[in-house]
């Protein structure tokens, strides 16, 4: 995930102005670092975000066309060398990139032995070097992009440009989006509408597999194979603000919605589906001692402890290791017992939470080998940790942790099979786990086309103010996460708990005024919660009920019912949980709150 925009007129505009106003409104996809080129004036980089990069931008820096970029580093740290404009051997190809590119050590390798040399650790920096290569064969701009470009494997948005045809630029989408401005003598290229909607509502969006050419009053539409398409721009209503959030009113929506994508960015080239097992390049370097740990205390806080909550079942089933899930708080100031067969785990979004990183500090204190999944790039805790899985969620910029949670639950399912196969974990089993992993990104999808019928009980229930979320084993910690989602936005008293400790006191709370949200999918204790339905319904309890679809026996105790496609039971958390989340958004809505900003709250808790 990162911003990328480009800019190419004939009109008079000065293209640095027009890039560096507009990477403001992208900043929310990237922030790390940034950079821009204009072939007339040259190249700066800097650490940083865009305020960073005007600073080292110096007056006369003009020309007529550009590139530019805020980087969301996957590949590498967030330094100036790794940040985006990459340029080509011989310094004429200039590219800033999105996403990720799979193959990029294997062109790398075969890059260096016909003598090109790298300077950056980025994936991207492989592109233009590849452009080049084939420029010297084909010696035509247009023909070298799509030859390098049907080479690549992987995610991208692409914006490119050739010191040699300095006004034209070349756009370029797989799985990273790309749109292009339609303006009067300029044409833009960016990854969301919101940098030109102040100079063209004209606009072209990329499909994947598919490539644009620019110049200031042309622009044609071509498949990967060269083949042109006619797509004729398409107006839009859209403000800038609106565009950032994809048209969609709030982050919190937006991010929930992408669930699917998110799922696949996290597993991209990490699931080995025929050997049933994960590769985390993090964990590589601590292979050897992964082996040797004989237990796992996870630390972490609020959303990130619940995902920890669901590895905990995970890895203690499949890996057999036993796990302790601890507040992070709570474990840096008692006196735990860890040496150097524990691994301490730290989850965290944004890599930065102080106690989460106070923990790590004092498991690494008493000799631990401490790991982290954590979401930023370069953050403090992937800094201090000994090794680490990065989520490749992209930023998240609600409050409320959505897409992070999902990712952290992906992550851990690939640690599982990571530390299950290490351990007795057989093939078959493996293989199981990886095509239900595999198959996730598509049932997300289904869930989230039913978005309109949560919506609708959101505004139902919207009237209540308290609410209890039951969930076991598994899903326990989804009932957790949909009471805190609740709590945290829209300001009303939610409990979660255990389905089976209903009857050690929550139940004194039910009558007809206090709702309950059942989580109750077919999984090995289905019955089980059934029965807490049916302890809340004598109570005259109304429940709303998530179960499996095909189920016929909810709809008999339950007022409402949401169905989701099946699953394994480790994996069904993932599923899960997205109901609870739109459930909460949808809540907070009708109550006119500020979803992405509740009060009192902050998205990175960087003090006790
Ligand atoms: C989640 O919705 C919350 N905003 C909060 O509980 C959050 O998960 C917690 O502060 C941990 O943050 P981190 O993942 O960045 O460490
Ligand atoms: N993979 C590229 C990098 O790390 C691009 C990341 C992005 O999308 O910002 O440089």
């Amino acid at each position: 995930m990162c911003g990328i925009f480009a800019y190419t007129g004939s009109n008079g505009k000065n293209a640095a102005k027009v890039l560096l106003d507009g990477l403001v409104s992208l900043e929310y996809r990237g922030y790390d670092s940034a950079g821009i080129f204009i072939p007339e004036a040259g190249v700066i980089k800097t650490p940083g975000a865009v305020g960073a990069l005007r600073k080292k931008v110096p007056k006369n820096f003009k020309g007529k066309s550009g590139i530019a970029h805020l980087r969301w580093a996957t590949h590498g740290e967030p330094t100036e060398k790794n940040a985006h404009p990459h340029w080509s051997g011989d310094k004429e190809i200039w590219v800033v990139h999105n996403g990720i590119i799979e193959n990029w050590q294997e062109l790398r390798a075969k890059l260096i032995s016909k003598g090109h040399t790298f300077v950056s650790d980025s994936d991207s920096e492989i592109i233009p070097h590849l452009v080049e290569e084939h420029l010297k064969k084909h010696k035509n701009f247009e023909k070298a992009a799509l030859a390098a470009l049907n080479e690549i494997r992987g995610t991208f948005g692409i914006a490119m440009q050739y010191k040699g045809e300095p006004d034209k630029l070349i756009a370029a989408r797989m799985g990273s989006p790309i749109v292009i401005g339609v303006g009067k003598n300029e044409r833009f290229i960016a990854s969301d509408a919101s940098p030109i909607l102040p100079h063209t509502k004209k606009v072209v969006f990329l499909e994947d597999g598919e490539v644009a050419i620019l110049t200031p009053d042309k622009h044609t539409v071509l498949k990967l194979n060269a083949t042109k398409i006619q797509r004729e721009p398409e107006e839009i209503e859209w403000n800038a603000e609106q565009a950032q959030k994809g048209g969609h009113e709030h982050f919190m929506l937006k991010e929930i919605l992408e669930a699917p994508l998110v799922v696949e960015d996290t597993m991209r080239g990490r699931l080995i589906l025929n050997k049933g097992t994960s590769k985390l390049g993090g964990l590589d370097k601590v292979e050897k001692k992964l082996k040797e740990i004989d237990r796992i205390i996870i630390v972490a806080c609020g959303t990130a402890y619940l995902a920890g909550l669901v590895g905990e079942y995970m890895i203690e089933e499949f890996a057999g290791i036993p796990v302790e899930v601890e507040l992070a708080s709570e474990f840096r100031y008692r006196k735990p017992v860890v040496n150097k067969r524990t691994a301490v785990l730290a989850i965290s979004q944004s890599g930065e939470t102080l106690d989460t990183l106070e923990a790590i500090r004092e498991a690494k204190r008493q000799n631990a080998l401490t790991l982290g999944i954590v979401n930023t790039v370069g953050s403090t805790i992937t800094r201090e940790d000994d090794s680490g899985v990065y989520n490749h969620a992209g930023p998240e910029i609600s409050v409320a942790s959505t897409k992070a949670f999902i990712s952290q639950l992906v992550v851990l399912a690939l640690m599982t099979l990571f530390l299950g196969r290490q351990r007795k974990m057989t093939a078959a089993q493996g293989k199981e786990i990886a095509r239900e992993l595999k198959k996730l990104p598509g049932k997300l999808k289904a869930i989230l086309e039913n978005e309109k019928a949560i919506e609708t009980l959101a505004k139902k229930y919207s009237h209540h103010r308290d609410f209890l979320f039951l969930g076991r084993k598994y899903n326990y910690p989804v009932a957790l996460e949909g009471a805190l989602k609740l709590k945290e936005i829209s300001y009303i008293h939610a409990e979660g708990y255990g389905a089976g400790e209903m009857k050690h006191g929550p139940l004194a709370m039910i009558d007809e005024n206090f709702p309950t949200f059942a989580v109750a999918p077919h999984d090995s204790v289905y019955e089980k919660v059934l029965s807490a339905i049916q302890q809340v319904r004598a109570r005259k309890g109304p429940v709303i009920a998530l179960t499996t679809e095909g189920d016929s026996e909810v709809q008999k105790i339950a007022d409402d019912v949401i169905y989701v496609p099946q699953t394994i039971e480790m994996l069904s958390p993932i599923l899960n949980v997205v109901p609870l989340q739109l459930f909460a958004y949808y809540f907070a809505k009708e109550k006119g709150l500020n979803v992405d900003r509740p009060r009192n709250l902050a998205k990175s808790v960087t003090v006790e």
